[in-house]
Protein backbone atom coordinates (compact mmCIF):
# COMPACT_ATOMS: atom_id res chain seq x y z
CA UNK A 1 0.00 0.00 0.00
CA UNK A 2 1.40 3.40 -1.39
CA UNK A 3 0.87 6.24 1.60
CA UNK A 4 -1.35 8.00 0.18
CA UNK A 5 -3.88 4.94 0.13
CA UNK A 6 -2.57 4.72 3.49
CA UNK A 7 -3.87 8.20 4.44
CA UNK A 8 -7.13 7.61 2.78
CA UNK A 9 -7.71 4.24 4.18
CA UNK A 10 -6.33 5.75 7.53
CA UNK A 11 -9.05 9.07 7.02
CA UNK A 12 -12.18 6.56 6.28
CA UNK A 13 -11.59 4.02 9.21
CA UNK A 14 -11.66 7.57 11.52
CA UNK A 15 -14.65 8.71 9.39
CA UNK A 16 -16.72 5.29 10.11
CA UNK A 17 -15.36 5.10 13.86
CA UNK A 18 -16.68 8.19 14.71
CA UNK A 19 -20.44 7.70 13.00
CA UNK A 20 -20.23 4.89 14.81
CA UNK A 21 -19.77 6.53 18.00
CA UNK A 22 -22.42 8.99 16.85
CA UNK A 23 -24.92 6.62 16.25
CA UNK A 24 -24.34 4.29 19.12
CA UNK A 25 -26.44 4.61 22.55
CA UNK A 26 -24.35 6.55 25.57
CA UNK A 27 -25.82 5.27 28.93
CA UNK A 28 -24.89 7.48 30.95
CA UNK A 29 -26.16 10.47 28.65
CA UNK A 30 -29.34 8.10 28.43
CA UNK A 31 -29.94 8.02 32.49
CA UNK A 32 -29.50 11.55 32.54
CA UNK A 33 -32.54 12.45 30.34
CA UNK A 34 -34.71 9.47 31.82
CA UNK A 35 -36.44 11.41 35.01
CA UNK A 36 -39.62 11.97 32.76
CA UNK A 37 -39.58 8.08 31.57
CA UNK A 38 -39.23 6.74 35.32
CA UNK A 39 -42.32 8.90 36.15
CA UNK A 40 -44.26 6.26 34.77
CA UNK A 41 -42.38 3.33 33.94
CA UNK A 42 -40.57 2.36 37.39
CA UNK A 43 -37.01 3.20 38.67
CA UNK A 44 -34.77 1.93 35.78
CA UNK A 45 -37.31 1.11 33.94
CA UNK A 46 -38.74 -1.77 36.04
CA UNK A 47 -42.86 -0.88 36.13
CA UNK A 48 -44.64 -1.09 39.77
CA UNK A 49 -47.70 -0.91 37.91
CA UNK A 50 -46.83 -3.48 34.73
CA UNK A 51 -51.07 -3.32 33.84
CA UNK A 52 -50.94 0.04 32.76
CA UNK A 53 -46.87 0.99 32.01
CA UNK A 54 -45.06 -2.13 30.63
CA UNK A 55 -41.69 -2.68 31.93
CA UNK A 56 -38.86 -1.41 30.17
CA UNK A 57 -35.60 -2.43 31.92
CA UNK A 58 -33.63 -5.03 30.15
CA UNK A 59 -34.91 -5.21 26.69
CA UNK A 60 -33.13 -5.22 23.41
CA UNK A 61 -31.79 -1.82 22.88
CA UNK A 62 -32.67 -1.73 19.34
CA UNK A 63 -35.97 -2.87 20.23
CA UNK A 64 -36.86 -0.30 22.32
CA UNK A 65 -35.49 2.49 20.07
CA UNK A 66 -37.74 1.22 16.98
CA UNK A 67 -40.66 1.72 19.38
CA UNK A 68 -39.46 5.42 20.77
CA UNK A 69 -39.28 6.03 16.66
CA UNK A 70 -42.40 4.34 16.17
CA UNK A 71 -44.29 6.75 18.98
CA UNK A 72 -42.49 9.75 17.66
CA UNK A 73 -43.10 9.42 13.98
CA UNK A 74 -47.02 8.47 14.80
CA UNK A 75 -46.74 5.16 13.24
CA UNK A 76 -47.37 4.06 16.62
CA UNK A 77 -50.82 5.78 18.68
CA UNK A 78 -50.95 6.24 22.25
CA UNK A 79 -51.87 9.21 24.18
CA UNK A 80 -49.79 8.95 27.17
CA UNK A 81 -46.37 7.58 25.22
CA UNK A 82 -46.98 9.66 22.33
CA UNK A 83 -46.48 12.89 23.98
CA UNK A 84 -43.64 12.03 25.65
CA UNK A 85 -41.68 10.50 22.93
CA UNK A 86 -42.63 13.75 20.43
CA UNK A 87 -39.51 15.94 21.33
CA UNK A 88 -37.32 13.21 21.90
CA UNK A 89 -34.04 13.51 19.20
CA UNK A 90 -32.19 10.26 17.40
CA UNK A 91 -29.47 10.47 19.86
CA UNK A 92 -32.00 10.91 22.72
CA UNK A 93 -33.79 7.97 21.68
CA UNK A 94 -30.65 5.75 20.87
CA UNK A 95 -29.19 6.89 24.55
CA UNK A 96 -32.33 6.04 26.26
CA UNK A 97 -32.43 2.85 24.83
CA UNK A 98 -29.31 1.98 25.43
CA UNK A 99 -29.72 2.83 29.19
CA UNK A 100 -32.86 0.78 29.88
CA UNK A 101 -31.74 -1.82 27.52
CA UNK A 102 -28.29 -2.13 30.34
CA UNK A 103 -31.02 -2.62 33.54
CA UNK A 104 -31.04 -5.41 35.07
CA UNK A 105 -34.86 -6.55 34.30
CA UNK A 106 -36.36 -7.52 38.08
C1 LIG B 1 -47.26 9.48 31.31
C2 LIG B 1 -46.69 8.16 31.48
C3 LIG B 1 -45.50 7.79 30.60
C4 LIG B 1 -44.28 8.43 30.52
C5 LIG B 1 -43.83 9.68 31.26
C6 LIG B 1 -43.47 7.67 29.57
N1 LIG B 1 -44.18 6.60 29.11
FE1 LIG B 1 -43.49 5.12 27.86
N2 LIG B 1 -45.32 4.27 27.85
C7 LIG B 1 -46.42 4.69 28.59
C8 LIG B 1 -47.55 3.83 28.28
C9 LIG B 1 -48.95 3.95 28.87
C10 LIG B 1 -47.09 2.89 27.33
C11 LIG B 1 -47.89 1.76 26.67
C12 LIG B 1 -48.49 2.36 25.41
C13 LIG B 1 -49.09 1.33 24.49
O1 LIG B 1 -49.78 0.43 24.96
O2 LIG B 1 -48.84 1.47 23.29
C14 LIG B 1 -45.68 3.19 27.09
C15 LIG B 1 -44.87 2.47 26.22
C16 LIG B 1 -43.51 2.65 26.10
C17 LIG B 1 -42.64 1.80 25.33
C18 LIG B 1 -43.06 0.57 24.55
C19 LIG B 1 -43.10 -0.61 25.48
C20 LIG B 1 -43.74 -1.82 24.86
O3 LIG B 1 -43.52 -2.91 25.40
O4 LIG B 1 -44.45 -1.70 23.85
C21 LIG B 1 -41.38 2.31 25.45
C22 LIG B 1 -40.11 1.76 24.82
C23 LIG B 1 -41.47 3.47 26.30
N3 LIG B 1 -42.78 3.65 26.67
C24 LIG B 1 -40.40 4.27 26.64
C25 LIG B 1 -40.52 5.46 27.34
C26 LIG B 1 -39.43 6.40 27.52
C27 LIG B 1 -37.99 6.18 27.02
C28 LIG B 1 -39.93 7.46 28.20
C29 LIG B 1 -39.22 8.76 28.58
C30 LIG B 1 -38.79 9.57 27.45
C31 LIG B 1 -41.32 7.17 28.48
N4 LIG B 1 -41.65 5.96 27.92
C32 LIG B 1 -42.18 7.99 29.20
C33 LIG B 1 -46.45 5.73 29.49
C34 LIG B 1 -45.43 6.64 29.70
Amino acid sequence: MNSRSFALTAMLTLVFGMAGTATAGDISRGEGISSTCIACHGPGGNSTMPAMYPSIAGRDADELAALLHGYRDGDIQDSQMAPQAAHLTDQDIEDLAAYFAAQEAK
